[in-house]
């Protein structure tokens, strides 16, 4: 019998032909983010190529009684239960690296938009208004930056920004060593000196039990109120009722959010209505080309399981 192959949340086409056409699988239909798809094809499934949108908690995991193996195509691994998988004998991998330059794109764009203040420019020309001095905004060139995490996002962020001369802190208990080759770039020991000393503040740590609501309103209080803050990494890391109350008593100028303590948001939250906070739906991760070198990690981490009994990037707990 051929594994049988469930793309849970969306895949590169061309990725997802090569898969469908690959004689030694059997792949369903993509699901395309419909849960009900993925909760009734994935019962019957060996392997499952999930993003965020797909949550394997022990429930839906003990309903998938043929399933052997997961790949998270993409980095952060929280939205499964890897404690339960590894009980019940379920593989879980990653393909790490493959969408970082868009991860930590992202998180540059956003902090452009709040500079330039472009989103809320756009929505005020869409009114058929023409309000220039009121989105006059800062320069990127020369501003201290702190990036909280510094692995493979948090440096690639570093790397990116160089070409504005930024004074970089950037503060990773874990890090010991980076591959940023730039002269004003300093680690801080104390995470507040982060939000003390910088004019644009972004977040890269990955979801765990020692990240969850790490950022809180005592480090949004010694913030500069002219600063910007940006999470693009995970949502809750970010105490969302601290930032939404520091937004609101001007503790800082802005913020961009593209992840959320729930997702995905679709009802109305205070989130929404605060004119000093952009939002954005998880698109770190989403861009053609990332898409691309993810699925092809994907696509030969499944032949490498299935055909060669070979467990690449395994995510362990
Ligand atoms: C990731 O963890 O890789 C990001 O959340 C991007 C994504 O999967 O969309």
């Amino acid at each position: 019998m051929k594994p049988k192959i469930l793309v849970c949340d969306g895949m590169s086409s061309d990725i997802f032909n090569k898969l469908k056409n690959n004689e030694n699988f059997d792949v369903y239909p993509e699901a395309k983010n419909s849960q009900e798809v993925v909760a009734k094809e994935a019962v019957e499934a060996d392997a499952l190529v999930i993003r965020s949108a797909t949550k394997p908690n022990q429930e839906f995991l003990d309903k998938c009684k043929n399933l052997k193996y997961i790949i998270r195509a993409g980095e952060g691994t929280d939205n499964i239960d890897k404690v339960h998988c590894k009980e019940i004998g379920i593989k879980v991998s990653n393909t790490p690296g493959a969408n970082n330059n868009s991860a930590a794109e992202h998180a540059i764009s956003l902090m452009f938009t709040l500079l330039r203040k472009t989103a809320w420019a756009n929505s005020s020309m869409q009114e058929g208004k023409w309000e220039k001095s009121k989105f006059s905004g800062n320069e990127m060139t020369n501003k201290t930056v702190g990036i909280i995490g510094f692995g493979r996002i948090g440096q690639l962020v570093a790397k990116r920004l160089t070409g504005f001369d930024p004074e970089i802190l950037y503060f990773d208990p874990y890090a010991s060593s980076h591959s940023v080759n730039y002269d004003n770039i300093t680690r801080v020991e104390n995470l507040d000196d982060i939000f003390k000393k910088s004019d644009v503040i972004t977040v890269h740590v990955p979801l765990m039990e020692k990240t969850k609501n790490f950022i809180t309103k005592n480090h949004f209080d010694l913030m500069n109120s002219s600063a910007i803050f940006v999470n693009a990494a995970r949502g809750g890391i970010v105490n969302e009722q601290d930032l939404i109350d520091a937004l609101k008593e001007g503790k800082m100028k802005a913020a961009a959010l593209d992840v959320f303590s729930t997702e995905p948001l679709k009802e109305k939250t205070e989130l929404h209505s605060l004119e000093n906070l952009v939002l954005t739906p998880h698109l770190g991760g989403s861009t053609a080309e990332a898409q691309y070198r993810v699925g092809e990690m994907a696509y030969h981490q499944l032949k490498e399981f299935f055909n060669n009994g070979n467990l690449l990037n395994e995510v362990r707990i």
